[in-house]
């Protein structure tokens, strides 16, 4: 499986507080069986906002550490990009994307989308980037009207959902906001936003839902190929179809009704 989205670079943004916390998370993430980790720091002007060199300095620091406790992961750059009017600057200049790909991770005003939300990210498309939004499912405007989602996907932008929404660890609202878009196939990508806040878990338990919820082979495309085409630079379909099988038990009691009327 592939993390796309977490805080575990120390001491950049409001994650991870230490390298030793991180290698806990990391720890966790490779044993559960995590192969590949984005560490998406915030890039925020005017809160979160540093030269590449940094990050990159503590991105190699991080990798010796865990190289030397002999963990097997891999540990990519990325950043969740606060959109605004001139995100593309911010991006082109300190090379943004999700490692070495054109794809993008954002976000915006929670309280959202806002208005200027198409305006801010055209550019971006227009620049051939590939944006993806972080945390579909908590914004105000997708929780009023799931819909919403669709036209993000029509617009080419993907949908990333958390995996403590899927648990309610975001509240009700934001738990069935979640499932919609999955139940929709208005998801692309499942990831942790893991901020080294509580053991790192909730992933794993919200792929378990997730594949007897819903299907396998949708858990498998949210955390493993889509993921995985971002490793490569290739293109992820902005829609995608799944076929539930329905359980024995249920298409059995669904022939005895059959029966009960027609039969
Ligand atoms: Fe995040």
């Amino acid at each position: 499986m592939i993390d796309i989205h977490c805080h575990l670079l120390p001491n950049l943004d409001d994650g991870s507080k230490s390298p030793e916390k991180s290698l806990e998370q990391i720890r966790a993430m490779a044993i559960g069986g995590i192969t590949d980790v984005f560490l998406t720091s915030h890039f925020m002007p005017g809160r979160y906002h540093y030269e590449r060199k940094k990050y990159d300095d503590k991105l190699q620091l991080l990798r010796e550490l865990v190289q030397q406790n002999q963990i097997n992961i891999n540990l990519h750059h990325g950043f969740e990009i606060f959109l605004h009017p001139f995100s593309i600057k911010d991006i082109e200049k300190h090379k943004l994307c999700l490692g070495n790909s054109n794809y993008v991770l954002v976000e915006s005003d929670l309280n959202g989308l806002p208005s200027d939300f198409y305006e801010n990210v055209y550019p971006l498309l227009r620049a051939g980037y590939k944006p993806i939004l972080a945390h579909g499912e908590r914004y105000v405007s997708i929780m009023h009207n799931v819909h919403d989602a669709k036209d993000l996907i029509r617009k080419d932008i993907y949908i990333q959902v958390n995996a403590g929404s899927l648990l309610g660890l975001y509240g009700e609202k934001v738990r069935q906001t979640a499932w919609l878009l999955l139940r929709n196939g208005w998801a692309h990508f499942l990831a942790s936003d893991d901020h080294a806040k509580m053991p790192y878990g909730a992933y794993f338990d919200a792929v378990e839902l997730l594949k007897t919820e819903l299907d396998v082979s949708v858990a498998n495309l949210l955390t493993q190929d889509f993921p995985g085409k971002i490793l490569k630079n290739e293109t992820i379909p902005y829609k995608y179809v799944y076929l539930r099988s329905v359980p024995e038990s249920r298409r059995r009691r669904k022939r005895s009704l059959w029966r009960r009327i027609f039969g």
